[in-house]
């Protein structure tokens, strides 16, 4: 029998249809969606039951012309990076950094706890690279930096901001309501480190900014977005759509011939009421293990850091239910209630990486599935388990990838007054699930084909891989911040 007969428990296979999106589900995810843009443009207070879409302050998008060396740092999920980028006018760019993890332990102190790991990873950067700026030859020389922070902020220029609130694991209750920059700063000066902030922006919106500067195309990226640890979105929003931003804000930049704004969506947060996306009893679950409960609600269903909680949510009620794992660990085939090993009872255990092995092996019996099992997981399982468990994780991972397509579609037929575009559209993404996660980016294609974007419409869309997008985004910032007078725009 071929691996695609192999036939699957009826009880299973009702689990894994929860993880279907059909076609109505993906165009009532568009309405929603765009009525959710609609009243974040216009409502400056960030409520739970629409989407933030924060003004980036940003109304220029790069041409790759731009030079100059920029220094950049950049707090995602789960790594913080400093690095220098020098532009060279030209597309191209070189690119200096130091990356580090931020330790869970960062992530649910206090602010200062944080910032001040942030400072000394900043000195120890400039001690490698800039050594110059802090001996006594560049005295009272300072550098610019811009922070890409990739969390909601209420933005009211280019470098204010302050914290609504956490995701994707974060909790440093103090932050919250503070200006980010200014906690920041506090710490850079407490270590007499010679760099004024000068921008804040989030990873999506240098990610477009990057790729506009790297592409050599005309078409303009219309769309940036990230697919790791989170997901999000920005765009190009014209000013007039902006019905939140001060009429005198809106004034003095079209004063200044600027139309447009990147607005940061937070699309994470996109129907955090579950008015149309799909609730399994997994994602309650997960929902009720983070510190963010009731937020960010569509992330939690798509991106890198929940993809393998919801695996092992489903992988245990199977165990549960007899359904799974059963030859070795069930209580009812043998003497004692043998149960899962204890590192899988504890929540968060699966990384994405382990579904990205499990989703593409086509090796007889699984055999490298069984590897994985054997190692990473210290799982004992049968041929059975293994086909099951990849059912699961190419279920898990399908409903990800489809869902991703409806803020894309969205945005995309709210710029073309509801029509499939007829010019190539580009979206420049950046994250490890995007970049690495087997079909990931074909399941959003194919998603994307099934909307009113039509067959025609979404073969227009062209994804391209923006890397080190956050970086080179974050120079393009203090590129914008140089042309600005500061504190003035709101
Ligand atoms: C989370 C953050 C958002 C960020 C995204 C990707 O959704 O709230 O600001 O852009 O993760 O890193």
């Amino acid at each position: 029998m071929s691996k695609q007969e192999f036939p699957i428990d009826q009880k299973v296979q009702t689990i894994l249809n929860q993880f279907i999106v059909p076609k109505k589900l993906l165009d009532d995810g568009i309405d929603l969606f765009t009525k959710s843009m609609d009243e974040g443009l216009r409502n400056p207070l960030a409520g739970s039951s629409f989407m933030p879409m924060i003004p980036s302050f940003i109304t220029k998008i790069p041409t790759g012309k731009e030079k100059g060396l920029f220094l950049a740092c950049d707090l995602g999920g789960t790594n913080f990076r400093v690095c220098s980028v020098e532009l060279n006018g030209d597309h191209t760019f070189n690119l200096e950094q130091l990356k580090t993890k931020v330790d869970h332990s960062y992530m649910v102190g206090d602010s200062n706890n944080l910032f001040n790991f942030l400072s000394l990873h900043v000195k120890e950067f400039l001690e490698v690279h800039h050594d110059e700026y802090l001996s006594s030859n560049k005295d009272n020389q300072r550098l610019k930096m811009s922070f890409t922070f990739s969390f909601p902020i209420d933005q009211t220029c280019i470098n204010r901001g302050k914290l609504i609130r956490w995701t994707k694991g974060y909790d440093v209750k103090d932050a919250v309501g503070q200006d980010v920059i200014k906690l920041f700063q506090y710490t850079l000066d407490q270590h007499k480190l010679p760099v004024d902030l000068v921008a804040i922006t989030n990873d999506t919106v240098g990610t477009l900014l990057a790729n506009s500067y790297v592409s050599n195309t005309s078409n303009q990226t219309l769309i940036g977005a990230i697919y790791g640890t989170g997901t999000n979105g920005c765009y190009i929003e014209s000013l007039d759509n902006i019905k939140k931003l001060k009429p005198e804000t809106v004034e003095k930049l079209k004063s200044k011939g600027q139309n447009y704004m990147v607005i940061n969506t937070e699309w994470g947060s996109f129907d955090n009421r579950l008015q149309c996306l799909p609730n399994t009893k997994y994602d309650e679950i997960l929902d009720s293990e983070t510190p963010n409960q009731g937020y960010h609600m569509f992330e939690k269903r798509i991106s890198g850091m929940f993809l393998g909680e919801i695996l092992r949510l489903v992988l245990i009620d199977l165990n549960q239910k007899n359904l799974l794992l059963t030859e070795f660990y069930c209580s009812e085939k043998n003497d004692k209630p043998i149960t899962l090993p204890h590192r899988l009872l504890r929540p968060w255990a699966f990384q994405t990486e382990v579904l990205s092995k499990l989703e593409i092996d086509d090796s007889t019996d699984l055999k490298i599935s069984k590897l994985c099992y054997d190692n990473d997981l210290r799982l004992e399982t049968t041929l059975e388990d293994r086909r099951i468990i990849q059912k699961v994780v190419k279920a898990v991972s399908k409903r990800a990838a489809y869902l991703s397509a409806i803020p894309i579609a969205a945005i995309i037929l709210q710029q073309n007054d509801g029509k499939p575009p007829k010019e190539e559209i580009q979206v420049g993404a950046d994250g490890a699930v995007i970049e690495f996660y087997p079909e990931f980016k074909e399941h959003i294609m194919e998603a994307l084909r099934l909307t009113e974007l039509t067959e025609a419409g979404a073969g227009k869309i062209k994804f391209t891989i923006a890397k080190d997008g956050s970086g080179v985004g974050a120079a393009l910032c203090s590129k914008t911040a140089e042309t600005l007078s500061q504190n003035n725009t709101s």
